[in-house]
């Protein structure tokens, strides 16, 4: 596997008379492989747009590395940008051209054979719609339709940033198979989201970013692993009685809000219906809880954290220790790239 996308230690911060000093991205890491469809979670303001911004050359980093396609990016980034579709900032289209015609301009502008425009459109599923003027479409077509100028060039790499935002189930399902069709062509996709539901469809390695910092990164089977408390949902007539006898057996067991109990501790569910089958408590239900992204990004993102002090999956970025003020000088690190 080679790598596609490589941040170490990104760090930008944003000055403002009004707001003073904000670091946006705090030390923050990413490592995308060829032919991955990575997802980059992480909640409103948490960096996303600010690192791919950074990563496109269209926002300076304070400090940090980062290549894409092997080049250090943003100083050599022209040499692979021919490989690379972005969006990053939602496009703005004339709403008088038609799709077609839209593509057709930025084609010729590319320097794109313009049979091209036809390819995309098709790969995009707008091509009984290429004829309309833009104004007239929805925003799920608008949103396929930049995905349609991304992909004018043919690119190895496809980064894009919330596709899915503002869009229904339908438009978010066809984004997802239009990702997946193109992975499958041997396209590496960065897919930028907060819908934590679609990242785990769609992506199988994904990273998650809370207050500029990398939380949690890697496959996304085994980051769900990694947070796997090996939980069961049991139902049982007396769950009162249930939770005494699993007590007494070292396991525990807590209410759930519909008479259900959680119970953890025990290896194996056959423990769990043992100790109360042997009461004559006959369980009813036994479901293991399987943690999803959502539980996960919320554990990681959300309370529970040291204000300022986001965990870190590595010490890249870490504050000095005794810091725990978010905003962390680290100007000395200088650019290395
Ligand atoms: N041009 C800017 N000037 C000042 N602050 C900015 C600027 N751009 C971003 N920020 C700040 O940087 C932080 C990160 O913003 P960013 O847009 O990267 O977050 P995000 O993860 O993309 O959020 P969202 O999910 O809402 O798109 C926020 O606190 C934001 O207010
Ligand atoms: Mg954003």
């Amino acid at each position: 596997m080679s790598a596609v996308i490589e941040i170490e230690g990104l760090r930008k911060t944003f000055h403002s008379l009004r707001n003073g000093r904000r670091v946006a991205v705090d030390g923050f890491d990413l490592l995308v492989e060829a032919g991955q469809i990575h997802g980059f979670l992480g909640p409103n303001g948490s960096g996303k747009t600010t690192t791919l911004r950074a990563l496109l050359g269209l926002v300076r980093a304070d400090s940090g590395r980062m290549t894409v396609l092997g080049e250090p990016s943003p100083q050599l980034l022209p040499r692979v940008a021919g490989r690379v579709g972005a969006i990053v900032e939602s496009p703005q289209f004339f709403g008088n051209f038609t799709g077609y015609r839209t593509l057709r301009l930025l084609a010729r502008a590319g320097g794109v054979p313009i049979s091209r425009v036809h390819e995309v459109l098709e790969q995009v599923g707008l091509h009984d719609r290429g004829d309309e003027r833009v104004k007239g479409y929805s925003l799920g077509m608008k949103q396929r339709l930049a995905v349609a100028s991304a992909l004018l060039k043919d690119p190895q790499l496809l980064i894009l940033d919330e596709p899915a935002n503002g869009l229904d189930p339908a438009g978010i399902r066809e984004m997802r198979d239009l990702m997946r069709s193109l992975a499958a062509a041997g396209v590496t996709v960065l897919v930028s989201s907060h819908i934590l539901g679609e990242i785990q469809l769609i992506c199988d390695h994904v990273t998650i970013i809370s207050r500029g910092r990398r939380v949690a990164a890697g496959r996304v089977d085994e980051v769900l692993a990694g947070h796997d408390r090996h939980e069961f949902l049991v139902r049982v007539a007396e769950p009162e009685r249930a939770a005494e006898l699993l007590f007494a057996a070292e396991l525990t067991a807590a209410a759930h809000d519909d008479g259900a109990l959680v119970v953890g501790g025990a290896s194996d569910p056959t423990v769990i219906s043992r100790v109360l089958g042997e009461q004559g408590l006959w369980v009813g239900e036994l479901t293991p809880l399987r943690p999803d992204l959502e539980s996960v990004f919320l554990e990681l993102t959300g309370a529970g954290q040291h204000p300022g002090v986001p965990r870190q999956v590595d010490g890249s970025g870490l504050p000095p220790s005794g810091s725990g003020d978010v905003v962390i000088d680290l100007d000395e690190r200088g650019v290395d790239a």
